[in-house]
């Protein structure tokens, strides 16, 4: 198992999500984080001032997958989130050791499986 950890522009979270679905990879996280990537920062006016911006708005999604989906995964991302510009983002493809389902108390890569029917939360 592994675990993809994507920093993407949030305008690529529709396309990516949509993607993922249709491949029945429906199990994510999503945070509103800050950073910065190799670049110094951006400058930015105001007021006269001269300001430079060191942390940039973007978006992580965490998604806990088996070793044979992540490629797939990967490939969305990349598909979805590169325009070809500066921040686009990086992609951490992190070993998982084991996956716990709370509910059930059961282990391993079958967890990650999409459920077949239409249980709600
Ligand atoms: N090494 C890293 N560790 C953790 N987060 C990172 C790392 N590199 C990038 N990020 C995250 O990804 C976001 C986007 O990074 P960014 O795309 O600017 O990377 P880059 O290496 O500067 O590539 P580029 O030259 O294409 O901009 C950052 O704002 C940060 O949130
Ligand atoms: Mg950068």
């Amino acid at each position: 198992m592994k675990k993809i950890e994507a920093f993407i522009r949030h305008e690529a979270f529709d396309p990516i999500r949509r993607d993922l679905l249709d491949v029945g990879v429906p199990s994510m996280s999503v945070a509103e984080v800050k950073g910065s990537g190799r670049q110094e920062g951006v400058v930015e006016h105001y007021r006269g001032a001269e300001l430079v911006i060191h942390l940039r708005p973007k978006l992580k999604i965490e998604c806990v997958v088996d070793d044979s989906e992540v490629e797939k995964v990967v490939d969305i991302i990349l598909n979805n989130a590169k325009s070809g510009e500066v921040g686009d983002g990086k992609i951490f493809i992190i070993p998982v050791e084991e996956t716990i389902r709370i509910r059930t108390g059961e282990r391993g890569s079958d967890v990650l499986e999409p459920h077949l029917s239409q249980e709600q939360e």
